[in-house]
Order: C-alpha cells, then sequence, then structure tokens
C-alpha cells in the first residue's frame, strides 16, 4: 500500500483588513478586548468585492500548482471544506471545478465547520491509499464576514471570524512518511452552541421579519461553551492520534491547531506539557477562519522554515457540531 502526504501547500486571503479598531467603530468593542481576551488583531474580509469561497480557493490553489508546478490536468479529485458555501445547493466544490477549469472530475464537499480541514485531509488520505487517485486537491476556504452580526448584538462572535483559503496537495509516495493516522469526532448534543440556522429546510416559515429581528440570520455562538469543550477535546484528540502511532508528547515537533482563540491554544500547549515553541498560533493577523484555518497556519509554519522532513507534525480542529479531530503527519 502506498503512503499519502502533503506535497505542498499555499494560501491566499483577500487584500482588504479589518482591524480592532475598524470594529470599533462599527460595534461596543475594543482592541483591547479583543487582544486580551482572544489574541486576534485583525482579520481580512473580501468587503465588496462578491467573491465566494470558490474565488479564494481558485486563488491558493492557482498559487499552489505554481509552486508544485504541475499542470491542473493531473488533478483527479477534490476535497473541499467549507461552512460558508457560495450557494445553498450545490457545495462550493461544484463551482470551484468550474472556475479552475478542472475537466469533470469528481468533487466532495465537506461541511465540518473548523474541523473541515482534518475531515478533508482524511478523506484524501483513504483515497490515496486505496489507489483511487493520485493528486487530491484539499481546500479548506471561507468567507465568513459576509454573514456576521457586526452589532452590538453580535460583537462576542463578529470580532473573531476572518476570511481566507487554504489549498494542499495530496499524492502517494512509497516513503515511510506523510499521513500516519486520521482521528475524527462528533457530539451533536451541542449542535445549538455554535450554529446558523438560515437558510434551512426544516421550518416552512423560518426566514420571515421575527426571526430576522432576533437576528436568526447569523452564526450564533456560546463562547463559554464552546472554549470550555474546545480546551478539552484539542487535547484528548491530540494524544489519541499520538498513542494509535506508538508515540507520545515528547515526540510532536509541531502542532498546527486550528486558530480559534490564543487563550484555547495557549491553554492546550500548557495541558499537553510541550514549549511554546512546538504550537503554532497565527491567530493574530487573520482571526478564526473556519476551514481555512489550519491550511494557512501550516503553509506559514513551513515557510518560517518551522518544519522539516521527517518531523512530527499533529494537526488538530475543534468546531461546530462539536465535531473534532487529529491528524498526525511524518513530514
Ligand atoms: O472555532 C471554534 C469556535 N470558536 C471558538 O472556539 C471560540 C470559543 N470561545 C471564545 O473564544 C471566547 O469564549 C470568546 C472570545 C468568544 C469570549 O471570551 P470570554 O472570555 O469567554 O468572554 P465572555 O463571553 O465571558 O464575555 C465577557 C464579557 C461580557 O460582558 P459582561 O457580561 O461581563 O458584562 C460580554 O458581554 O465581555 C463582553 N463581550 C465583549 N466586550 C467587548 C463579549 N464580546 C465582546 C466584545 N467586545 N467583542
Amino acid at each position: 500500500m502506498k503512503n499519502s502526504f502533503i506535497k505542498d501547500i499555499a494560501f491566499y486571503v483577500p487584500d482588504e483588513i479589518l482591524t480592532n479598531d475598524d470594529l470599533s467603530k462599527m460595534m461596543d468593542t475594543s482592541d483591547e478586548w479583543i487582544k486580551t481576551r482572544t489574541g486576534i488583531e485583525k482579520r481580512h474580509t473580501t468587503g465588496d468585492t462578491n467573491m465566494g469561497p470558490a474565488d479564494l480557493a481558485v486563488k491558493a490553489s492557482d498559487q499552489l500548482l505554481d509552486k508544485i508546478g504541475i499542470d491542473k490536468s493531473e488533478i483527479d479529485f477534490v476535497v473541499f471544506a467549507t461552512s460558508t458555501p457560495d450557494y445553498y445547493v450545490p457545495g462550493s466544490g461544484a463551482l470551484f471545478q468550474e472556475k479552475m477549469g478542472l475537466e469533470n472530475i469528481g468533487v466532495l464537499d465537506i461541511r465540518q465547520g473548523c474541523s473541515g480541514f482534518t475531515y478533508a485531509l482524511s478523506v484524501a488520505d483513504k483515497f490515496i491509499k486505496t489507489e483511487t487517485y493520485k493528486n487530491i486537491l484539499v481546500i479548506g476556504a471561507e468567507v465568513q464576514t459576509t454573514q456576521l452580526d457586526y452589532d452590538d448584538e453580535g460583537r462576542g462572535t463578529a470580532v473573531l471570524f476572518g476570511d481566507g483559503a487554504a489549498a494542499c496537495l495530496v499524492a502517494p509516495t512509497d516513503e515511510k512518511r506523510g499521513i500516519l493516522s486520521a482521528h475524527l469526532h462528533s457530539d451533536g448534543k451541542y449542535i445549538d452552541d455554535l450554529s446558523s440556522l438560515y437558510p434551512s429546510s426544516k421550518y416552512k416559515d423560518i426566514i420571515n421579519e421575527e426571526n430576522i429581528q432576533k437576528r436568526q440570520h447569523h452564526i450564533y455562538m456560546n463562547g463559554r461553551e464552546v472554549f470550555k469543550h474546545a480546551v478539552r477535546r484539542f487535547k484528548e484528540v491530540i494524544l489519541e492520534g499520538l498513542e494509535s502511532n506508538g508515540l507520545n508528547v515528547n515526540d510532536i515537533d509541531m502542532v498546527i491547531p486550528h486558530q480559534a482563540n490564543f487563550r484555547i491554544t495557549e491553554t492546550v500547549q500548557k495541558h499537553l506539557g510541550v514549549d511554546q515553541d512546538k504550537v503554532f498560533s497565527n491567530i493574530h493577523n487573520y482571526g478564526n477562519t473556519t476551514a481555512a484555518s489550519i491550511g494557512i497556519a501550516l503553509t506559514e509554519a513551513l515557510d518560517q522554515k518551522k518544519i522539516k522532513k521527517g518531523d512530527i507534525v499533529v494537526l488538530a480542529s475543534f468546531g461546530a457540531g462539536f465535531q473534532w479531530g487529529s491528524v498526525v503527519i511524518k513530514w
């Protein structure tokens, strides 16, 4: 059986920046509150450009293909993770395929929120190991800023999120390296602690004046509850991944956690008992880009030469659902 590995990765964020001071002009918040509670200093936004996740993904993928030096005709499958799809139906994969000019290959949409990238990588890994495909494009792309409530009522969530996309190529290798394991979990009990109700097929009349007044068309998050579960599940699923490979925390060279809140990342690092420089964070520049965040962080960690061939790298995610996961990689 072949092993599967991430051949390379790239990311794209839109040019426009929303600083904490910009947000302070829109709602009752402050640079100090946002920085202290989350570590975030700015985030990127598609603004008035009408760019959707598929557009951001095309930009990231073009860069990736240039970097690797392969033609798009060699891509034989796409796994596209987003929680903010361009259309309600179908998922963004089809739109991305059309925009990229990828002829009639299969695309699979993943809607696992902040865990989208780990779920997507896991699927790609299996398709490579079963020799179904040879060059799988795995995308995490998100446009959050068009659906947030930039008002006092939404300040607890609106300040957290940003837009962006990451694209990586998963391919086979005969070397003893690559994706060693993926562990995925879900606990639907907590679905209402982080959710967006519109558009919905459940209720006939959900889009009515009353619900709009109640602001139910924006994402709702019970921040404290999410925080509490996140710190526990991140640690648990990282250890689960390590143990399944006969590894322990001392073997970790780099953890790339989903970038939800610097305080979550810091707590997980302390609970794991690993050095600060072994847990990557770039949330100050991008905020939480949901399905894109791990890919953006992994690209920057590689660009900054924080990961070298042979390193044990652990990707870990937690988000809406609640759903969480880890992917252990020998780089
Ligand atoms: O990607 C996965 C999903 N997301 C996460 O993992 C996020 C998890 N949760 C969090 O990161 C944190 O819970 C938040 C950053 C969302 C909130 O931080 P917190 O320390 O849990 O604050 P809090 O919700 O307990 O609110 C503390 C105070 C409240 O005021 P009172 O009741 O103490 O008077 C809030 O109303 O801060 C107030 N507040 C704000 N103040 C200024 C909430 N949002 C803001 C804001 N600016 N943007």
